[in-house]
């Protein structure tokens, strides 16, 4: 009796979460969110078709061209470059696979489950390749696994869309393909195309759900995503500065990491803003104090001369306003 009265209190107290959404199509939608919807769906049955068979994919392109052989220089920068690019590509299986289960609307629920099953292939896919390269998995330099570990851990969904889809995947579509532009290993170069068509869908999807996200947001929690982001991109930053000496082994500058993927964050924080339907101031101040962490950073012509010299140099810079690099989030 005693056990029945507790159950009964406990009960009462607990909320009632359905656990069958019936109200999923209830929602009153305006134009432009009926336009989002038919692009979330359009993610889901774009991405079954463009599936693709990684271990296939991987083994003809081995095949192709004879192995992966590469100096043991390159080989190793390659591999500590990739191994944050695996432990990102299982980050974000999780996160869309969280997604997959919490959103309600059934577009972005597809879009998010559709996103879940290219991030395992991603995952399994590269974690081959690196087996290939010789790459033994070990723990990520701290920067990148605060960013990777700040994503997973957020308290929101928003904050983890706004990590995950419009941070962490601009930058990994920066790195991929500064690599295959690079040219540096050819197995890799033709395989990075197929992960590019895939994470732009998955810019898409945060595109275009987040507004719906992010309207019901009150002053303060608008307040505190943003902080959230200063910190992820100052964490980005760090990160690019860890990987920096791989880089330019690799002949890749961090100065064009850092400014292709600013812009190509700027795009997705850009578009994101026309779909809430108007444009961000704070997305603009990012993109000045990025600039400016940029520019005092990693000067054009290197870091030489005088530091006050510099940070004059990269203040006007700022306040001429810095010419975003030519770009596309866009699938090649
Ligand atoms: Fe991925
Ligand atoms: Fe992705």
């Amino acid at each position: 009796m005693i056990r029945n009265t507790l159950r009964k209190l406990v009960g009462r107290r607990r909320p009632v979460v359905p656990l069958v959404p019936y109200d999923m199509f209830d929602e009153i939608r305006t134009f432009k969110d009926v336009d989002s919807a038919k692009r979330l769906e359009r993610i889901y049955h774009v991405g079954q078709n463009k599936a693709w068979a990684g271990k296939d994919v991987l083994q003809g392109l081995v095949a192709k061209h004879g192995g992966i052989h590469l100096p043991e220089e390159k080989q190793q920068a390659l591999s500590r470059v990739f191994a944050v690019i695996l432990w990102g590509e299982l980050a974000a299986w999780k996160v869309s696979a969280q997604l997959a289960v919490e959103l309600t609307p059934l577009e972005a629920k597809l879009a998010a489950t559709s996103q879940a099953h290219d991030e395992a292939r991603h995952f399994y896919v590269m974690h081959d390749y690196l087996e290939l390269l010789g790459y033994q998995p070990g723990e990520l330099p701290p920067a990148a696994r605060a960013t990777l570990q700040g994503v997973l851990s957020a308290d929101t969904l928003a904050k983890k869309l706004v990590g995950m889809q419009l941070m962490v995947e601009p930058i990994a579509l920066t790195i991929f393909q500064l690599i295959r532009e690079s040219r540096v290993e050819p197995v890799l170069m033709e395989l990075l195309p197929y992960y590019e068509r895939d994470e732009a869908r998955h810019v898409a999807l945060g595109i275009n759900h987040l507004p719906a996200m992010l309207r019901g947001m009150g002053p303060l929690d608008a307040f505190e995503l943003w902080a959230w982001q200063l910190k992820m991109f100052e964490l980005e930053i760090a990160g690019m500065r860890e990987l920096g000496p791989a880089f330019r082994v690799l002949g890749v500058s961090e100065r064009d990491v850092l400014r292709l993927g600013m812009a190509k964050q700027l795009i997705a924080f850009r578009a994101m803003a026309r779909e809430i339907g108007h444009e961000a101031v704070a997305i603009e101040l990012f993109k000045r104090l990025y600039d400016f962490r940029i520019e005092f950073g990693w000067p054009e012509g290197g870091e030489d001369g005088d530091r006050l010299q510099r940070l004059l140099s990269a203040m006007l810079k700022v306040v001429d306003g810095v010419k975003p690099v030519d770009t596309t989030i866009e699938a090649a």
